[in-house]
């Protein structure tokens, strides 16, 4: 008989036929003479209640059935009498597929604090709030498809292994096939990569921009959403050393189009979770809230999760100049008492999350775009301004998270793209192929970076950025 996913048994109303269904087992409590195991197998937040006569026939079989043990159930389905399900099985047969000792499984039926679990992450799958999480991480990478295809983007794999630094920020990892102990090294004692496997130093991918740009000079519409990787040495719960990132790229757009599409994109994805996943979220809602009755009020998120969520979906984002951010940051009660840990004191100043998660919890209490930063703390291939100071960038910040898409309108004009990379010490030899777009039928072109976990965490509410993808890296953590 083939198994019948437990989201779709709940849903049945075939009473006294039989099904097939298969799981790992949450709990099992009852009587002398029945036994109620309950059944989960990720396909939904909800559990199915196996009701198990104990009988000869099963005796020996309920002894195996402990907590995180897997089993195959026949059995016919009945309406529930019991509170908290509409339906269950009543078992016919069952198999063990695994035991799990219930002296050594460790994800035992009471609460675990996150870091237990993020150290059991290759078993925390089958808790609720992990199964919720990664249902609506898939639902969100889904859905940013979605909106893409409907909107006639093309989705472009840009290279992961690169020579090019993107953001110049020099954060990343090498890639070589040298042999680490027994390196040759050129005369200025450098060492030699012209034996190394590309003949050169490699690196990991830090973003897919530069080539998305290439493709958007061509096919005017393209996104990419893959892995990118930063080795800074940031231990916060907004940093990973590997995280996904989704990079569109529009031909033809200027900064406000770029802003149009990112908060479009925002609340069209927010939107598609309140519709497919709304069980999960009001689980996470729940979690959330009895997670911060430990915190002081003031500490406390202003509403609960679905209520944020709807918030992103019905509010107009607020735009903003750096300028403007930066003067209310300075005239801030909180500055002139000197309650930040960076000062606001010069135009210039690159903003900190504190900084930023004053603006948007505490001065505008929406999400807020801001634009036109100094040219000195963006990337060279933002568009410079006619001011010559600025440049047009664009972050969008949400409330709880702080900076969740950074984008700009792009550099198109050669003479300008080039001084501002001479100015930054970019070698024009390395990113030569970049210039040529610029030197051949260059457009007005913007786009922008969303990271993934950032928009993840935000609609789950988990805190922190380690527990919404499956398996995170940071500092000294590579395990799994
Ligand atoms: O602001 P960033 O550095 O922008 C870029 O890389 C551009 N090339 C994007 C573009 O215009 N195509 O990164 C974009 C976003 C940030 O806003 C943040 O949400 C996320 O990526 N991000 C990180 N997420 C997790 N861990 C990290 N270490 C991150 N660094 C950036
Ligand atoms: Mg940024």
């Amino acid at each position: 008989m083939n198994r019948i996913a437990i989201k779709d048994i709940l849903n049945s109303t075939s009473f006294n036929q039989e099904f097939s269904v298969s799981g790992w087992v949450r709990n099992k409590r009852g009587s002398k003479s029945v036994s109620f195991v309950i059944l989960n197998d990720g396909s939904c937040i909800h559990d199915l209640q196996i009701i198990v006569e104990i009988t000869d026939k099963f005796e020996d079989i309920l002894k195996e059935i402990n907590t995180g043990a897997s089993i195959s159930v026949i059995g016919t389905l009945i309406r529930s009498e019991g509170k908290g399900q509409s339906v269950e099985l009543i078992a016919k047969s069952i198999r063990v597929l695994g035991i799990a000792d219930p002296e050594h499984y460790p994800i035992q039926p009471k609460k675990h604090s996150l870091e237990f679990l993020r150290q059991n992450s290759h078993l925390r799958f089958r808790t609720k709030t992990f199964s919720s999480v990664f249902r609506i991480r898939h639902g969100l990478s889904f859905a940013i498809h979605k909106f893409f295809n409907e909107k006639n983007f093309y989705y472009i794999n840009t290279p992961i292994i690169t020579s090019a630094d993107a953001e110049g920020a020099g954060e990343m990892f090498k890639v070589t096939s040298l042999n680490m102990n027994n390196l040759s090294f050129n005369s200025d004692g450098d060492v030699d990569y012209k034996d190394d496997f590309f003949g050169q130093q490699a690196n990991l991918t830090v973003s897919g921009q530069l080539e998305a740009e290439l493709a958007a000079l061509g096919l005017s519409q393209v996104y990419t959403f893959g892995p990118t990787f930063r080795a800074e040495n940031s231990n916060t719960s907004r940093h990973l050393a590997e995280f996904w990132m989704v990079e569109p790229e529009v031909a033809f757009y200027d900064l406000n189009q770029n802003i149009k599409l990112a908060s479009s994109m925002l609340k069209y994805v927010s939107n598609y979770i309140l519709e497919n996943y709304l069980d999960d979220i009001s689980f996470l809602s729940k979690r959330k809230e009895n997670e911060e009755q430990t915190l002081k009020k003031e500490d406390r998120s202003p509403e609960n999760l679905l209520k944020t969520i709807e918030n992103i979906i019905n509010t107009d984002f607020q735009i903003i100049s750096y300028t403007d951010a930066f003067n209310i940051l300075k005239n801030s009660k909180k500055n002139k008492k000197n309650k930040f840990q960076y000062p606001v004191i010069d135009w210039g100043l690159d903003l900190q999350s504190e900084h930023e998660r004053f603006l948007v919890e505490k001065e505008f209490k929406k999400p807020i775009v801001i634009i036109d930063y100094p040219k000195s703390i963006k990337a060279f291939y933002m568009r410079l301004n006619d001011d010559n100071k600025t440049v047009g960038a664009m972050d969008v910040l949400f409330p709880g998270i702080g900076e969740i898409i950074g984008g700009s309108q792009r550099e198109e004009r050669l003479n300008i793209l080039q001084s501002r990379m001479s100015e930054m010490s970019i070698p024009e030899k390395e990113l030569w192929w970049y210039l040529e777009t610029r030197k051949f039928g260059t457009v007005p072109h913007s786009g922008f970076g969303l990271g993934f976990e950032r928009l993840v965490q935000f609609i789950t509410g988990m805190n922190n950025i380690r527990d919404v993808i499956p398996f995170p890296r940071f500092p000294s953590h590579i395990e799994f």
